[in-house]
This record gives structure tokens, C-alpha cells and sequence, in this order.
């Protein structure tokens, strides 16, 4: 990322076969991408408009509501279908895709969309889930990841990236070329799922039009016919206000917010220091679109993602998503994240992010559920149920009240009439307990609404509102959702617990009202056609409604934490309520049996409300006897026991040859123009420099410069003697907006050459192990920060004027990769690297059996293999977590073969996710460690962590 300022903050169609109302994108099930032309005959293929409102699928309007997922940072193409599922169980419709550049071109011209990068495949899931996808190709993504998506080689590739200029350009469409024939083929406009096609990223930093207009024209000559979108950021400073006219104007243009800023430090203290985040407006001619909405955050002082989650969590989102959706009109939201992932191999963009890119999201790194994915279940199922009159609305006037510590803000549909009014502080900040009372008139009639909030909170209440086959008048409590399950409505409403609530129905005549047993006190009286329920949230109340000239309805009223025990699901047959279970994925009928896939973390009570009068969980039916409320209630079971075994049978072996002066190094390029280990394909991971030269035996001192990124080292050893590590320079920080060449100085080192070492006319090696810790982004899209050199960039030795003569070694192969599954970041140019000692396959049986413990400088590797059983059907995430040792050091890991991070001892992060799928999970796994010490060191042996265990899953 980048540092942002607080003011800039401030900042077709094709023919429908079949035209349905489609509340998501259907199902498809072809293979390859080939496949697809000829699946257009038999899928439905829809057309995608948009008006001032809303976007509109086959003429009907869609509250577009998606969570952001990078498939680069989950590498385990199985899991993506666990995290899209998750995404669509808590009520999003939608997912928006950065499509990441440089993870699939290792070099010029060449393309990777297999394995891990089976985009094909991952669209496909998306469609079979039942999301819409927002499709982000960039070219540039930012994302804090290395480059900002843009290739490493595009470093040699003269010209300025993200501008017209030639060099650029070339390169761009190239990519595009590749991408977007995936993105055409999955649009909805041919049966898929891609919805919407954004162009670049945040392009307010420069002034290129045609640039924008250039990427437009490419798209839509690769088929592109779905809106084209833009993210723009930082409204104010903007290049232009208007993207919706003049050369490279786009369809729909959306904002960015990210009101809560970065600080994860303090995450209760801000509440909004970069604004109140509501979304611009930025044309009358297309929707209000939230492109980027803050879900999260990234963690850059290194206190741990769970203060992020804080500063982003369930208040934080109450308040400004709300305050936003009203305030703004927006019917387009898109949430960073939705699911961070994890930054495997050389990933990061080294200035914000480590390995963990768990961004405090809703749903953590290793896909478990937090209370702000309840969060965004009850405002998302709310939108959902209400998406009708939501997606055509106007400000109105607000109900009246006199708390001035209260206000109240309307919008309302211009046919309908129905109402939503934001209920907030009068400063945001407040976290005072105040009451009112609404006088608040709607096209039912005057109402008078006693109100509350307490703390930092906001509520969305719906007035004059057809609930289904009832007419709601007006609520105090919120609309989680509504539903016609079996003849009569069953209706889900939710306030916080121990506060009072009033619901008003609309009836021709007085209805019968039954209370069931349970909570809430609730108390209901009749006049002149308005049913008044009074009650208090509490625990969970059921009132059963019937006559009154309405179809009967089961009205729930619940606190916060019980709506958030209920999960929606879709069936041919209907919609399904279910409460219970962790996680409801998906419902079916099945012949007469309802079949939930469903995940649980213990056995426990299930209750469902829906078609059909047996019940299947994960293709096994349990025992379901029907309840007082008309649903049916069972049990379900709970996971086996699962564990992981300790990690012992440790082998090691020290590496660095390259520190010898006798190493054979002919085989290495010749670094006969500059150092920057870029310009000879080293692009990731670790770069050895050997220096050649003559010694006089006066030398006295070694002075070096590396750029490594920030938080890298690098080392150096005279003739095979080591004498030190110094800190890589960073040189992100030009400032933005400045050209100021970069600093000559950037990482500076100085080691004393010890007397007797070198001898007088004798040659010399001098060796330098220099770590990139990624690429810089180009948020500014200035040509000095994405090329900004990483490597060896100044050497030279105190009482020697000879000259040095270099060779340099990175990654085997360089960008000709040798390892294609596992891609260009996922190694370096370690010796253990470069003859495969991190692979499964390599024989260690020569190696010093012992455990990982005390190392002394430069690189030591270990190695052991691991057996796990965990139970099958069962989701069991792993961790390996390093305890903190002693000493300088980091420790790349690679679990069979695969790159999954680097634990820097004494920095925040000692747990490392490691997916399943490419983590055995019943079978032989070998972990490799390459460890980088500075100094002498001890670490203590890592272990395997079960982070969670839910029966259920997905099979990865
Ligand atoms: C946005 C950018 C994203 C990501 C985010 C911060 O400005 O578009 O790619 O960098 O900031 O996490």
C-alpha cells in the first residue's frame, strides 16, 4: 500500500434464451474454457444494464453486495469453493477478483493458468456457487502485493507503467489478451457469472485519459460487454470528478473508503479519522458503486490482525456501513476483504504486509467464522430480503424526534413509498445511551416509535414495507429477513439484547395473535388495523399471526446473537430457514427429504423451516420431529476428535557454498552493467553476488549497499569468512508525487575485514546474500516505485582500488522457471533452493540428524516429514507455529515443496496457515525449513497447531 493523507481521503448484451429473475448467476458445470462456447446453446445468458439506481440483470434491479477474494493468496484451488461458500452463507451475491499480472507471467510473454492459477476454474466455482463475480484484472492491483500485481520484469521494460507510453502498453495488452478471453467467457452475458469488468486500480495519481480509454477499448475488442467499472480513490484529489464523460470515462465509476484507516495500534480509540465513508456519487447517469469498502485492515505496525478486526469489527461496521447505505443511495458494495488469504512465497509488497495477508476480515486466514461475519449476515440477509424497494430510492424526510444526540436520515422508494431510516449518533463518535421517540409518517399512517441507541451503533429501520405477503408499518427492531416457507411467512427480526422494541402490522381486521413460550415479554394490542407488538430483544420470541385478512405469519424476534444462529438458503422448492449448526452451505430438495450441507463444530440442535417434512444433513438423514412453531427440530452430530502428531525425526545440513572462495560459480551470469538483480531475471526470493578481485593486503573494511525492501538483510562473507548482516534498504519512500532520484545511500554496511585475511596479490571472493522482500507497489504510478532496483547496488573495499568483477546467481533458471506449479514466487536463489532441498522428493538421509536448535550465521537447513490421519469429512485447518527463540533469524517454510511463508523471529507472526489440499491431510507431508540466521542463534522446534474442527467441509 501507500501512505494516504487524511484530505485525500477526504477524500451487450446478448439475446436472454431464458429470462429469468435471477437472484444470482446459475449454476454451470463445463471443464475447460473451450467447453464453454459450446455450453451458450444450453445456459441462460442474461443482459446487464444499469440506470441511476441500481444495475439491472434481464431489466431487474440487483443490490450487488460482494466480498473481495484473492485466489492468489489461497493456494488451494479446492478451498476456493470453501471460502466462496461462506461468502454466499452470509449473505453476499457477489464476489469481486483481483486478477494478479505477475503471478501468472514469469517472464515476457509467457502465461500460467493452470494448478494454482486455474482462473477457469476458479469462475467456474464462482458460477457454481452462485456468485456474481467482479471481475479486477487490472492491470494494476495494488493490493500490497509485490509490484501491485504488475510483473517484476516489467522493471526492464523501458517506459512508464500505467500511461500510454509504448513500452507499457505492449506489455499491458498483452496481459489483457490472456486475461480477459477467461473473463469474457464467464460473463452472465454468456451464461457466467461476471457481472462487471473493473479497469485499472485507483487511477488518481495520474493523468493518462487515454490510457483509461486504451484499457476500455482493448477490453471490449476481447469481449468484453459488461459494464466497465473504475475504483477511484481519495475523491477529492482526484484527476477528475467526472468519470462518466470524456475521453476514458467509464460505465459505472465507484469509490474507495477506508474510514477507518490503518492504525490497527489503537483499534477502539479512531472511529472514522479518514472520514464518515460515505460513498460519492460520481455520475447521474449510472449507480452510487462502494468499490472498495474497508472490511479490514492491513496490519503495518505489526500488532496482529485481531486488533485489525477490532478496529473493524461488528460496531465499526454497524455504523458506517449503515450510515453509508442510507447516506449514499449506493446499491453496489464491495467489501476488502471478504477473505485475506495468505501472502505464500515472495507475495508481499514488503512495506505493509508479511505473510499473513488475514486483514482482520470477516472470515481469518484460516477460514474461520468471526462475530463480523454475523455482522455481515444480518446486514446482508436484510439486504437481500429488501432488495426491491432498496434499489430505487430517493432521500426523504426523516421521522421527527427532539434528541439532538440522535438524528435521523430517509430514504424512500418513489413507487412504493417504503421507507428506510437511518438511526445514528449526531456525532459518529458518541458512545452515549439515548432514546427518542420517532414521529415518523408513512403511507400506513403516523406513527409514534420509541427508539434507542447505546454506544457506538446505528440502525436501519423500514417503514411501510410489504414484509412478503404482510405489511410491516413500522419496526424498531431490524429486518434480518423474511421468507414464504410453507404457505405462510416466517419473518426474522433483531434488536440488542435488553432493548425495548415495537413492531406495527398492518391487518383489515384483528388477526389472532398467539405468543409462544419463550422470550421477550411479548405483548400485542389491536385498534383501527394496526396488530402493536411491545416487547423487549431477548433470548428468542415466536408469535404466531394468523387472519386478519393476511396469510398466516411466524414472526421472530430475536437479539443479535440469536438471528445470527439462523442461516437462508434457496431451494427449487423454496426458501429454507435453518437455526444451528456453524454453517449452513447449501439446501436441496431431494425427493421429499431436505437435504442441508452443512458444517458443526459440536453435536448440537437443529431446527428448520422449510419445504418438505424430512431432513438430510451432509447426505444423512437425522431423526426430525415437527415443534409448536411449525418447524422441524433435530440433532446433529459434532466432529471427531482430531490430532496432529509432534514433529521429531529432524535432519540438518549447513548450506552456503557460495561463501567459499573455491565455489564454482562459472555457471553464474556475468554482472558486467549494473548489480540490480532484476535486470538478469532474479526477480524473488534470495540473490547471491560473488565479487572477484585482487587483493592488495591493505584492505581494511567492506562497504555494501542492498535493497532488499523493507525488513530485508543482507550478508556478506570475505573468502569464505563471514563478517556480518546489515539492514536491505527500503527506498519506497520517495514521497508521493516526487521524482526525487532514489537515495545513493539505501542500505548501507560497513564490516571490518579481519587482519591476515587477505594476502597481497592473492585473489579474493567476496560473497553478498541479499534477500528481496518484494517489489514496491506503484500506487502513485510514478515510474520510480514499482522499478525502484532491488540487489547488491554499491560495494567496495577500503584500501583496495582494484576492480571487482562480479557474477550473480538468483532463482534457478530465472524467469525461465523450473518449477511452473509452484510459480515465480515461490523460490529464491538459496543453494537448498537451487538443488531442491526444499522438494518432497529430495534424499536427506546423508543429513545430521537433529532438531532445530542453535545455528550459527548464514543458512542451515531442516528438514523432517510428517504423517497426518485427520478424520475424513471433517475440516481440520493446520498452523505451524514457531515460538520465539533467540537471535537474529528467519525461517522460510516450505511444506512439501511449496513456499508458505517466513517466520522473522520477534515480529508478530508465529502461526503460518498451511492450506489443505496441498497440505496431505491424510497421508505423508515433508516440511522443510531454510533457515537465515545473522548471528548465532536458537530456535526452538515449530509444531503443528489445529486451529479449528467442524464436521462438514469441503473437499480441497
Ligand atoms: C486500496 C487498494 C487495494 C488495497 C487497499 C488497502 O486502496 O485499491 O488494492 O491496497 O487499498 O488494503
Amino acid at each position: 500500500m501507500r501512505r494516504r493523507s487524511r484530505t485525500m481521503l477526504a477524500l451487450a448484451a446478448a439475446l436472454a434464451l431464458i429470462s429469468t429473475a435471477l437472484h444470482a448467476p446459475p449454476a454451470k458445470a463445463s471443464n475447460q474454457l473451450h467447453q464453454v462456447h459450446q455450453l451458450h446453446q444450453v445456459h441462460q445468458v442474461h443482459q446487464v444494464t444499469y440506470d441511476k439506481y441500481s444495475l439491472k440483470i434481464d431489466g431487474k434491479r440487483v443490490l450487488l453486495r460482494a466480498g473481495e477474494f484473492h485466489y492468489f493468496r489461497l493456494p488451494s484451488p479446492g478451498l476456493w469453493r470453501d471460502v466462496l461458500e461462506k461468502y454466499k452463507a452470509e449473505g453476499f451475491n457477489a464476489v469481486s477478483i483481483y486478477f494478479h499480472w505477475g503471478y501468472h507471467s514469469p517472464k515476457p510473454g509467457v502465461y500460467d493458468f493452470t494448478g494454482v492459477r486455474d482462473v477457469d476454474r476458479l469462475l467456474r466455482t464462482a458460477e457454481e456457487v452462485g456468485l456474481y463475480v467482479i471481475a479486477r484484472p487490472g492491470p494494476y492491483i495494488n493490493a500490497e502485493t509485490t509490484g501491485g500485481g504488475l510483473p517484476a520484469w516489467l522493471k526492464n521494460v523501458p517506459g512508464r507503467a500505467r500511461s500510454s507510453d509504448p513500452g507499457y502498453t505492449a506489455a499491458y495488452q498483452d496481459w489483457l489478451g490472456h486475461i480477459d478471453p477467461y473473463l469474457a467467457e464467464h460473463q452472465v452475458t454468456r451464461g457466467g457469472s461476471v457481472v462487471l469488468y473493473n479497469a485499472e486500480n485507483e487511477y488518481a495519481a495520474n493523468t493518462d485519459r487515454q490510457y483509461m480509454a486504451d484499457l476500455q477499448a482493448k477490453a471490449r475488442a476481447d469481449g468484453i460487454d459488461v459494464p466497465i467499472t473504475h475504483n477511484q480513490c481519495c475523491d477529492a484529489a482526484s484527476w477528475t470528478t467526472d468519470w462518466s464523460t470524456g475521453l476514458g470515462a467509464v460505465d459505472i465509476a465507484g469509490v474507495d473508503d477506508y474510514p477507518q484507516s490503518f492504525e490497527c495500534r489503537e483499534p477502539d480509540t479512531p472511529w472514522g479519522p479518514w472520514g464518515e465513508g460515505v460513498t460519492e456519487r460520481l455520475s447521474d447517469k449510472s449507480p452510487v458503486f462502494a468499490a472498495e469498502y474497508q472490511a479490514g485492515s492491513i496490519d503495518a505496525q505489526g500488532v496482529g490482525f485481531d486488533k485489525c478486526r477490532q478496529l473493524t469489527g461488528v460496531k465499526y461496521m454497524k455504523y458506517f456501513y449503515k450510515n453509508n447505505l442510507i447516506q449514499s443511495g449506493a446499491t453496489l458494495f464491495s467489501y476488502y476483504m471478504g477473505f485475506g488469504g495468505t501472502n505464500w512465497g515472495w507475495l508481499p509488497q514488503p512495506n505493509d504486509v508479511g505473510t499473513s495477508y488475514d486483514y482482520g476480515s470477516q472470515i481469518t486466514e484460516n477460514r474461520q467464522l468471526t462475530d463480523k461475519y454475523d455482522e455481515f449476515k444480518r446486514q446482508n440477509y436484510f439486504l437481500g430480503a429488501a432488495a426491491g424497494p432498496l434499489t430505487e430510492t430517493d432521500p426523504a424526510t426523516a421521522p421527527a424526534h427532539d434528541n439532538s444526540a440522535l438524528q435521523t436520515v430517509a430514504r424512500a422508494n418513489p413507487s412504493s413509498g417504503t421507507q428506510f431510516v437511518l438511526l445514528r449518533h449526531t456525532d459518529r463518535a458518541a458512545t452515549t445511551d439515548d432514546s427518542t421517540t420517532l414521529d415518523w409518517t408513512t403511507r400506513d399512517g403516523r406513527y409514534t416509535l420509541p427508539v434507542r441507541l447505546n454506544g457506538r451503533d446505528a440502525k436501519v429501520l423500514v417503514g411501510g414495507y410489504d414484509m412478503g405477503g404482510q405489511r410491516l408499518a413500522v419496526s424498531s427492531s431490524e429486518i434480518m429477513t423474511h421468507a414464504e416457507i410453507g404457505g405462510r411467512d416466517v419473518a426474522l427480526l433483531y434488536g440488542r439484547d435488553g432493548e425495548a422494541g415495537r413492531t406495527v402490522l398492518r391487518y383489515s381486521g384483528a388477526p389472532t395473535v398467539k405468543v409462544l413460550p419463550g422470550d421477550g415479554g411479548v405483548r400485542a394490542s389491536y385498534a383501527n388495523g394496526d396488530l402493536t407488538l411491545d416487547y423487549t430483544h431477548r433470548g428468542l420470541a415466536r408469535v404466531q399471526i394468523s387472519g386478519g385478512g393476511r396469510r398466516p405469519l411466524l414472526l421472530l424476534l430475536g437479539t443479535d446473537e440469536e438471528a445470527a444462529k439462523f442461516w437462508r438458503a434457496d431451494t427449487s422448492a423454496g426458501p429454507v430457514l435453518v437455526r444451528g449448526t456453524s454453517l449452513l452451505r447449501s439446501a436441496q430438495m431431494r425427493g421429499g427429504t431436505l437435504d442441508l450441507r452443512a458444517d458443526t463444530a459440536a453435536a448440537g440442535d437443529i431446527e428448520v423451516f422449510g419445504p418438505g417434512r424430512k431432513v438430510a444433513v451432509n447426505d444423512t438423514a437425522i431423526p426430525v420431529h415437527g415443534t409448536a412453531s411449525g418447524s422441524l427440530a433435530g440433532r446433529v452430530p459434532g466432529p471427531r476428535p482430531a490430532t496432529v502428531p509432534a514433529l521429531t525425526g529432524w535432519r540438518t545440513h549447513s548450506e552456503a557454498p557460495e561463501a567459499a572462495t573455491a565455489f564454482d560459480d562459472s555457471s553464474w551470469t556475468v554482472a558486467d552493467h549494473t548489480t540490480h538483480a532484476d535486470d538478469y531475471g532474479f526477480h524473488n526470493g534470495h540473490v547471491w553476488y560473488r565479487g572477484r578481485f585482487t587483493a592488495t593486503g591493505a584492505e581494511t573494511t567492506v562497504k555494501t549497499n542492498a535493497i532488499t525492501g523493507k525488513n530485508g538483510i543482507y550478508q556478506v562473507w570475505l573468502n569464505g569468512r563471514y563478517l556480518g548482516s546489515a539492514a536491505g534498504g527500503v527506498q519506497a519512500d520517495a514521497g508521493e508525487g516526487t521524482t526525487t532520484p532514489p537515495n545513493p545511500d539505501p542500505g548501507p554496511g560497513s564490516f571490518s575485514i579481519p587482519s591476515g585475511l587477505l594476502k597481497k596479490g592473492e585473489p579474493a571472493v567476496l560473497s553478498v546474500l541479499v534477500e528481496n522482500m518484494g517489489h514496491n507497489d506503484d500506487w502513485t504510478a510514478e515510474e520510480i516505485r514499482h522499478k525502484q532496483p532491488r540487489g547488491l547496488v554499491g560495494a567496495s573495499i577500503t584500501g583496495s582500488a582494484g576492480q571487482i568483477s562480479w557474477r550473480i546467481q538468483g532463482a534457478k533458471g530465472g524467469e525461465d522457471l523450473t518449477d511452473k506449479a509452484r510459480g515465480p514466487f515461490n523460490n529464491g536463489g538459496l543453494y537448498g533452493e537451487r538443488t531442491g532441498w526444499h522438494l518432497p522428493g529430495f534424499g536427506d538421509g546423508g543429513w545430521k540428524a537433529s532438531a532445530p536448535g542453535s545455528v550459527t550465521p548464514g543458512v542451515n537447513w531442516y528438514r523432517t516429514a510428517f504423517g497426518l490421519n485427520l478424520p475424513k469429512k471433517q475440516d481440520v485447518p493446520l498452523t505451524l507455529h514457531f515460538a520465539k527463540g533467540d537471535g537474529k533469524y528467519r525461517v522460510l517454510l516450505f511444506v512439501n515443496g511449496w513456499n508458505l511463508g517466513q517466520y522473522i523471529n520477534g515480529e508478530v507472526q508465529q502461526d503460518f496457515a498451511l492450506p489443505a489440499g496441498l497440505l496431505k491431510e491424510r497421508g505423508r507431508n515433508t516440511l522443510a525449513l531454510a533457515v537465515v540466521a545473522e548471528n548465532d542463534a536458537k530456535l526452538s522446534p515449530p509444531s503443528l497447531r489445529i486451529v479449528a474442527n467442524h464436521l462438514g467441509g469441503v473437499s480441497p
